[in-house]
């Protein structure tokens, strides 16, 4: 997998070098939670046009954001939000249309449930999914809660992944 993103990202990434350091991490300063917000706009305003102008809401304030990045170049995000007693959602999962199908978008999921499971008082992790990303998150041992949805007018389905160990 590292062989394939290194061959096909070498020509997009300034200086990804041989080996591209692949790091998943809580964002941390202004600069990097910028860059988490510039992916999510490329992909859910610009390329999926689900949203107009930008797709920040007020789970923004209070959310966790993640970032991916390759060799110093943040290429990808996500967040965990708190609904509700215990219970966070997982969304805007988003891997620049550059960087993808090269596991940056389970790894980023994965990392998610990692915070979650890190996180006090967590005790279950949702998420709203596309209808086209269901098998991806099945795959990922995230099972279907409830019937599918419309959303902005896309099917979407609730998931839940249960988490490993509730954290104190
Ligand atoms: C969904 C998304 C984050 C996946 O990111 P990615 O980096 O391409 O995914 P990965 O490379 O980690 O995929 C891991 C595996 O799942 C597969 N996969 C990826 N997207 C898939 C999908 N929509 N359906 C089924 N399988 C999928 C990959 O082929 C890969 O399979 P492999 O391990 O056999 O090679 C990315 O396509 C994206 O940003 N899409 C637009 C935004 C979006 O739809 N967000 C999710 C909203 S619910």
């Amino acid at each position: 997998m590292l062989e394939k993103l290194t061959s096909s990202a070498s020509a997009a990434v300034e200086s990804p070098g041989p080996d591209p350091k692949i790091d998943l991490r809580v964002a941390s300063g202004a600069a990097e939670i910028e860059a988490h917000f510039k992916i999510r706009r490329q992909v859910f305003v610009e390329e999926h046009g689900l949203f107009e102008g930008t797709d920040r809401d007020t789970h923004d304030d209070e959310g966790i954001h993640i970032v991916a990045c390759l060799s110093g170049k943040i290429v990808g995000a996500v967040r965990c939000y708190p609904e509700g007693e215990g219970v966070w959602y997982g969304g805007r999962l988003a891997v620049h249309p550059d960087f993808r199908k090269y596991d940056l978008g389970a790894r980023l999921v994965r990392k998610a449930v990692e915070t979650m499971e890190g996180t006090a008082g967590v005790t279950r992790f949702l998420a709203n999914i596309q209808i086209q990303n269901v098998r991806f998150f099945k795959r990922l041992g995230w099972i279907r809660i409830g019937e599918l949805f419309l959303y902005r007018g896309v099917r979407h389905q609730v998931m839940e992944k249960v988490l490993g160990r509730c954290a104190e």
